[in-house]
C-alpha cells in the first residue's frame, strides 16, 4: 500500500468517497470497490444504523453469529448466542452446557449491579480544610446534579454514594471524588461521564460559593468512570458428585479426572503465564456473548484482568474444589453489562440475541455471559488434562481448510476420514485434495 501522505479532511468524505480513495491505494481499485460493497447491507436502514455507529466506515464486517444451546441456568434453559470468529469456541461452550445441564446445570447470583467513577482533580488550597468540609459538599454535589440523575432515579438507579479521597501523599495535591451508581439495566457509561462532568462543574460552584475556599484552588483533570467494576460482580458454579464425571474422556477415571482438573486450576492460580492463556479460555465465552449482545467486550476484558490480579499477584479467575466425593468448579468476575441502551437495542442482531434469551435483565446477562465463560474453562481443560486441546482444534482446522479449497460434500467426508488418521496440515490436506482431484479426473 503506497498511502505515505497525511490525508485531510478524510472523515468530510462521503461513505463511497472513502472506499474509492482507500481502494485506489491498492493494486485493483475498482475490485477492491466492489467487494467492499458487496459487504454492505441490502437493507438501507440497516446500513444507516452501522455507519453511524463508527466512524470512517468504509464497509461492515461480517463475523459468524452463532447459538449454544443448553445452558441451564439456575433452572432455566437458555439458548445462549455467540459472535466468535475462533471455530472452537461454540462447540466448546455448547458440549460443556450440555454435559451441565445432564447434572444440575449453572448456578449464578449477582452480588450488586453497582458501577462506579472518579472525578480526578488537584486542590492547591487547605487539603485539611476541603476534607473538613466533605460532610456539607457532598449533598450540595447531590443536589446539583439532580436535573441529570433523575431520571435514572425513577428507573430505581441513581448515585449511591460520594466520596472525598484524599491522594496527595502519592501525587501532590491530587484528589479525587469516588462516585458510585446503579444505573439499573443500562451499562450506563455515558449516564456515569455526564454525572461525572457535572458534579466538576458543581465543585467549583460550590468552592467559589463557600467562605474559605476560591474556585481557583480546583483544577479538574479527569471524570471518567472505571472499568474496574468491583463491586459490579457475578458468581457462577457448577457441581456434581465424583461419581458422574466418570467416563468423562476414554479411559479416564473420576478420581483422576477431578485430581488433574483442579491441579490445572491451581497452577493457572500460581503461575502467570498459564493464567493468562487460562482466563483467556474464559474470555473466548464471556466475551462471545458481550459481543452478540452489543455490550462492551473491552470494558469487561480490561476490568476481568485486573480482577484478577486483586491479589497483587495475577491469578486465575476460576477456582476448583475437588473432596472425597464432590467436584465444584466456580468462578467470580465484574461484569458491568447491560441490556438497555448503547448498542443492545441498536444494533438488529444485539436485538436478536437479547430476544433468543428471553429478554433478560442486566442481572440475567451478566449470569449468561459467566456461564458461558465457565462453560469454555470447563471445556478448555477438560481437554487439556484428557486427550490434549489439538484433536478437537484440528477438525475445525480441517474444516477451514477443506472451505478454503472449495472441498464439496463428499471431498471433505473422505478428508475428514482420512485426516481422523493423519497429521492435519494446509500442504497434507492439499496433497490429499489433488490426489482425490486428479484420480477423479483420470477416472
Ligand atoms: C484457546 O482459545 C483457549 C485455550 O488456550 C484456553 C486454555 O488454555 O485454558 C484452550
Amino acid at each position: 500500500m503506497e498511502n505515505q501522505r497525511i490525508i485531510k479532511g478524510f472523515s468530510k468524505l462521503s461513505e463511497q468517497e472513502k472506499r474509492q480513495l482507500v481502494s485506489s491505494f491498492l493494486s485493483s481499485p475498482q475490485l477492491t470497490v466492489n467487494h467492499l460493497e458487496s459487504f454492505l447491507h441490502p437493507d438501507p436502514s440497516v446500513r444507516h444504523i452501522l455507519s453511524n455507529i463508527s466512524e470512517n466506515t468504509i464497509s461492515a464486517y461480517p463475523l459468524p453469529f452463532n447459538v449454544a444451546p443448553n445452558f441451564l441456568i439456575n433452572d432455566t434453559m437458555y439458548m445462549v448466542p455467540m459472535v466468535t470468529e475462533e471455530s472452537s469456541v461454540v462447540a466448546a461452550a455448547s458440549s460443556a452446557a450440555r454435559f451441565w445441564a445432564e447434572r444440575g446445570g449453572f448456578k449464578a447470583s449477582v452480588g450488586s449491579n453497582t458501577k462506579n467513577g472518579q472525578l480526578h482533580f488537584l486542590y492547591k488550597g487547605d487539603h485539611a480544610r476541603l476534607k473538613a468540609a466533605e460532610a456539607a459538599m457532598i449533598p450540595f454535589l447531590r443536589e446539583y446534579i439532580q436535573p441529570l440523575t433523575q431520571n435514572m432515579e425513577k428507573r430505581g438507579g441513581g448515585i449511591l454514594q460520594i466520596e472525598l479521597k484524599d491522594f496527595s501523599d502519592t501525587i501532590d495535591h491530587y484528589f479525587q471524588l469516588f462516585v458510585t451508581f446503579n444505573t439499573s439495566d443500562a451499562m450506563g457509561a455515558n449516564f456515569i461521564n455526564s454525572c461525572l462532568e457535572e458534579i466538576a462543574g458543581a465543585m467549583e460552584q460550590y468552592l467559589a460559593q463557600t467562605p474559605g475556599f476560591a474556585a481557583d484552588e480546583f483544577e479538574p483533570l479527569m471524570a471518567i468512570l472505571s472499568n474496574y467494576a468491583d463491586q459490579c460482580i457475578v458468581h457462577v458454579s457448577v457441581s456434581c458428585g465424583l461419581s458422574e464425571l466418570e467416563a468423562i474422556a476414554p479411559g479416564v477415571k473420576a478420581d483422576a479426572f477431578a485430581r488433574r482438573f483442579a491441579l490445572a486450576v491451581q497452577i493457572a492460580n500460581e503461575d502467570v503465564y498459564r493464567a493468562t492463556t487460562h482466563n483467556k479460555g474464559i474470555m473466548n465465552g464471556v466475551d462471545a456473548v458481550i459481543l452478540a449482545t452489543g455490550n462492551d467486550f473491552r470494558a469487561i476484558e480490561a476490568g476481568a484482568h485486573a480482577y484478577a490480579a486483586k491479589s497483587g499477584k495475577y491469578r486465575s479467575l476460576s477456582r476448583a474444589r475437588v473432596t472425597d466425593d464432590a467436584f465444584r468448579f466456580s468462578l467470580s468476575m465484574p461484569m458491568a453489562l447491560g441490556t438497555v441502551g448503547g448498542l443492545t437495542r441498536l444494533h438488529p442482531l444485539a436485538a436478536t440475541s437479547l430476544d433468543i434469551l428471553g429478554h433478560p435483565d442486566a442481572s440475567q446477562l451478566m449470569m449468561v455471559a459467566a456461564a458461558a465463560g465457565l462453560a469454555n474453562n470447563f471445556a478448555a481443560l477438560r481437554s487439556l488434562t484428557t486427550s490434549g486441546i489439538q484433536a478437537g482444534h484440528m477438525r475445525m482446522h480441517l474444516a477451514n481448510i477443506l472451505m478454503q479449497f472449495q472441498a464439496d460434500d463428499d471431498e471433505a467426508r473422505l478428508a475428514r476420514e482420512y485426516f481422523s488418521k493423519q497429521k492435519v496440515s494446509h500442504q497434507a490436506v492439499k496433497a490429499f485434495l489433488n490426489r482425490l482431484r486428479e484420480n477423479k479426473a483420470n477416472s
